[in-house]
């Protein structure tokens, strides 16, 4: 991984890298960091020319809000006004960690970074770099994931290359994600949570503190305005299976044998567990975990969805995974992702 014209890559190991991008910061640049979920897109939240420049590089629709990174439960107080208890007994718990919290917006919170909202959401992340870089920036780090906008969430500094190259002043490059997909956002109305997005903390632990309900999907009004279908897309189509894939093992044999020979599509899977090939059916395979732990899936997820979609594949087939714990998230990214519902359908109609 090079520099590139406008884009300086910094090593947030060697001294001074984060001091380098804290100043970045402070003067109203982007910089690309990692945080524990995966790579963000940040500048100073109050900062309105800098909040534009991470809309424009993303290429994102304004009516979709940002994130404020904090590095203490009381920068996150001083941008809210309605702060209900639960609220604080979740902060106590979860953070640092990947939960944002979306409440009731202070005025002073720009109107650019909530996309008009009455709210905004907040998280204090676990990487020591992230938060190290907004401590001496002295202001909270407005930040969507560092992707082009639909595409999938970079877990490495090198995906954030790929896909924004010549965007930000600076990435620091902090080492791959540990968790690997996003935060879980949480907006708490009086007592009630509302699940916008499933992510690195388990929907059942916070059932343990309040009672969870799923936002709806309306498309007049969705209550996540970043919740839409294309999200966390590959370029090469995916077909998310909603079965295990044995059945599917035997279509794509049929379908072969009534194929002219060298006319069947490059297909490459994504397995839950160890992948099963005996009839050669696919191009590539990749799995998330041997021993089928979802942590370590959810880690690898968009890695391996990233390194599918370079190969030139004309289909990637995912199985599922169980929807328990951060499996709920993993399978709502695979979801958004999945533009193929009827599979034979699609293929019957490959050229
Ligand atoms: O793990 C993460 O959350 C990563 C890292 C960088 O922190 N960030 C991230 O940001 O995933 P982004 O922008 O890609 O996703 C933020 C989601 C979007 O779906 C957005 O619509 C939603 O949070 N969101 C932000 N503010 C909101 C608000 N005030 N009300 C409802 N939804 C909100
Ligand atoms: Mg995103």
């Amino acid at each position: 991984m090079r520099d590139s014209a406008n884009t300086r890559i910094l090593d947030a190991g060697e001294a001074s890298a984060i001091e380098q991008a804290a100043a970045k910061i402070r003067e109203g640049g982007v910089v690309a960091f990692p945080t524990e979920t995966v790579y963000g897109l940040g500048a100073d939240t109050f900062n309105k020319e800098a909040v534009c420049r991470i809309y424009e590089i993303k290429k994102r629709p304004s009516f979709d809000p940002l994130i404020v990174h904090v590095c203490s439960p009381d920068e996150a107080i001083r941008l809210w006004c309605e702060i209900p208890s639960v609220a604080l007994t979740l902060m106590k718990k979860f953070w640092p960690g990947p939960l944002t919290l979306v409440l009731p917006k202070n005025p002073s919170v720009p109107d650019l970074v909530t996309a008009g909202l009455g709210t905004v959401a907040v998280r204090m992340p676990k990487n020591p770099v992230a938060l190290e870089l907004i401590r001496k920036s002295g202001t909270p780090i407005a930040a969507p994931s560092a992707n082009r906008f639909g595409g999938v969430s970079p877990t490495t500094a090198q995906a954030v290359y790929e896909d924004l190259k010549d965007g930000p002043d600076f990435i620091l490059d902090g080492g791959p994600a540990v968790i690997g997909l996003e935060s879980t956002v949480l907006k708490i109305e009086k007592n009630l949570g509302v699940l916008l997005r499933p992510g690195g903390v388990a929907v059942e632990e916070l059932e343990n503190f309040l009672r969870v309900r799923t936002a709806s999907r309306s498309a007049k009004m969705p209550e996540s305005p970043g919740q839409l279908k294309s999200h966390y897309a590959t370029q090469t189509p995916l077909c998310l299976l909603d079965r295990p894939l044995g059945h599917t093992l035997d279509e794509l044999e049929k379908f072969r044998g009534g194929r002219p020979a060298g006319r069947y599509p490059r297909i490459g899977l994504l397995s839950f567990g160890s992948p099963t090939d005996p009839d050669g059916l696919f191009h590539a395979a990749e799995e998330l975990s041997a021993k089928k732990s979802l942590r370590e899936a959810a880690a690898k997820l968009f890695q391996v969805m990233r390194k599918l979609d370079k190969m030139g594949l004309d289909l990637i087939l995912a199985t599922p995974v169980p929807e328990r714990g951060i499996g709920l998230a993993i399978m709502d990214r695979l979801r958004k992702a999945s533009s193929i519902n009827n599979l034979m359908g699609f293929l019957s109609g490959w050229k």
